[in-house]
């Protein structure tokens, strides 16, 4: 078993890299145990992104190259170092070595707590999203009163203190192996045969056209002789000429992108500029893979949402995702499974909108508001409960009502201004659940 072990501290004469110097020898029977230095790593800024760095991608390899990882904590004000913490911001950021990894913690510092506040607040700081860790529960090695514990040797001088730690070594291991093998069952699931990487050619997929080109399009429409402008297309109960079919998807109001069989991205209702779009997608990205349009942490959902739909167990699945604009107040993507005539799967229709101003019609024109229920049930999926929005049933306004005068159409008008509901938190890595977004 391969182990790394993590100093908090970059003191030249660090109490926890010689107990963790002390681990990685004494116990080098149970597992092959590589210390890591974090010395190089520089101070986090998330306006200076430096996760290329040489620091930070030796850590991240070698953490994501381990079966699991030691960390042993100084205590610093009742709470872990901040170099430890600045260590951790890094490994969540852009790159997330530590999540399902097996950790241990240790710790070491003067007094006779021995670390137990900051091996609470790691815990804590470990178990966040974007972190994932999975901390060993249980037990814990405290070192207290470190100024003594150790011979001039390196070695721990209390036998009872040596027994105890190699108790808690031997339930690391063990337990690391338990969850590798439970890791190991997790990956015969059946979503995961879905590949994103548009591997599985169907009798649609356009041949010898790179999936990556810029230009994918254009290719693919030469290759294929596809028809353009003026040229008739029947439809199940139509003709249009391509113009008016471009014309009429270019005029609903949501952003509709076309997902074939193969997990290949062919085609989005480009009425909108990047920047100006729910799920930013560019033109170039049409005809590239899936793979290509998520980020690496979102793939595993990614599998499982398409899964669900080639796979029947659902039609329609659908979620909110904060998107990129600020105004926008609740932007749904929906994702439909699509099917030929014989009931085969044929890929998914998604299709993106901020539903809010449908809501805010509503409630205008019936004069009703959006109170929320003090037990209502948040949504666990996106976190935007987070921000103590749950969705709201609408019920009728306390104020009496007066007609509509627009419409007529409603029966009664609010006599106060509509106060949208609150924005749902946005996650903190965009997209948390299935990257969707990234298109
Ligand atoms: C700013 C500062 C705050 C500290 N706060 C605590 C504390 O809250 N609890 C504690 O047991 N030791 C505390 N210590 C002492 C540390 O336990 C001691 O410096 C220890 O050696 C740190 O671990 P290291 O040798 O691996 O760097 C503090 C030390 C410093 C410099």
């Amino acid at each position: 078993m391969k182990l790394v072990a993590i100093a908090g501290s970059i003191a030249d004469e660090s109490y926890n890299r010689k107990l963790v110097t002390y681990i990685a020898s004494h116990f080098a029977q149970l597992a092959d145990i590589e210390i890591l230095s974090i010395n190089d790593v520089p101070m986090f800024s998330q306006d200076d992104d430096q996760t290329d760095s040489a620091p930070i991608q030796y850590l991240t390899h070698k953490i994501e190259a381990a079966d699991g990882v030691i960390l042993a904590t100084p205590e610093h004000n009742h709470t872990l170092a901040p170099v430890l913490k600045n260590v951790i911001e890094w490994l969540s950021f852009n790159v997330h070595p530590f999540t399902n990894k097996p950790v241990l913690i240790v710790g070491a510092s003067y007094y006779t707590q021995g670390s137990s506040r900051a091996q609470l607040a790691l815990r804590q700081v470990l178990e966040a999203p974007g972190v994932g860790a999975l901390v060993m529960p249980s037990d814990e090695f405290l070192l207290a009163d470190v100024r003594t514990a150790f011979d001039d040797h390196g070695n721990l001088k209390d036998e009872r203190t040596v027994k105890f730690l190699g108790s808690v070594m031997a339930k690391f291991v063990k337990w690391v192996t338990v969850l590798a093998s439970m890791q190991e069952k997790t990956h015969t699931e059946p979503w995961r045969q879905e590949d994103l990487n548009a591997g599985n050619p169907t009798d649609t997929t356009v041949k010898d056209v790179a999936m990556g080109a810029d230009d994918w399009v254009e290719q693919a429409a030469e290759k294929t002789s596809a028809a353009s402008g003026h040229d008739y297309v029947k439809l199940d109960r139509g003709l249009l000429t391509v113009d008016q079919l471009n014309w009429f998807l270019n005029t609903f109001p949501m952003e509709a992108t076309f997902m074939d069989d193969n997990n290949q991205f062919i085609y989005y209702n480009h009425f909108l500029d990047h920047d100006d779009m729910l799920a930013p997608r560019y033109p170039k990205n049409v005809g590239n893979p899936a793979a290509n349009c998520h980020p690496e942490r979102a793939r595993d959902h990614v599998k499982q949402v398409i899964w669900m739909l080639r796979s029947g167990q659902t039609d329609r699945f659908s979620m909110p995702v904060p998107g990129n604009k600020v105004n926008a107040k609740w932007i749904m993507h929906y994702y439909q499974a699509m099917h030929d005539a014989d009931g085969n799967y044929r890929g998914v229709n998604e299709w993106v909108l901020d539903t809010w101003p449908i809501v805010a019609d509503y409630l205008k024109r019936t004069g009703q508001t959006l109170v929320a229920t003090p037990d209502a049930k948040a949504d666990a999926t996106t976190g935007a409960s987070d921000a103590g929005a749950a969705p709201a049933p609408l019920t009728a306004p306390t104020t009496p009502a007066t007609p509509d005068a627009t419409t007529g159409a409603s029966e009664a008008k609010a006599a106060t201004p509509l106060v949208p509901p609150v924005a749902p938190a946005a996650p903190a890595a965009p997209d948390a659940s299935t990257g969707a977004s990234e298109h």
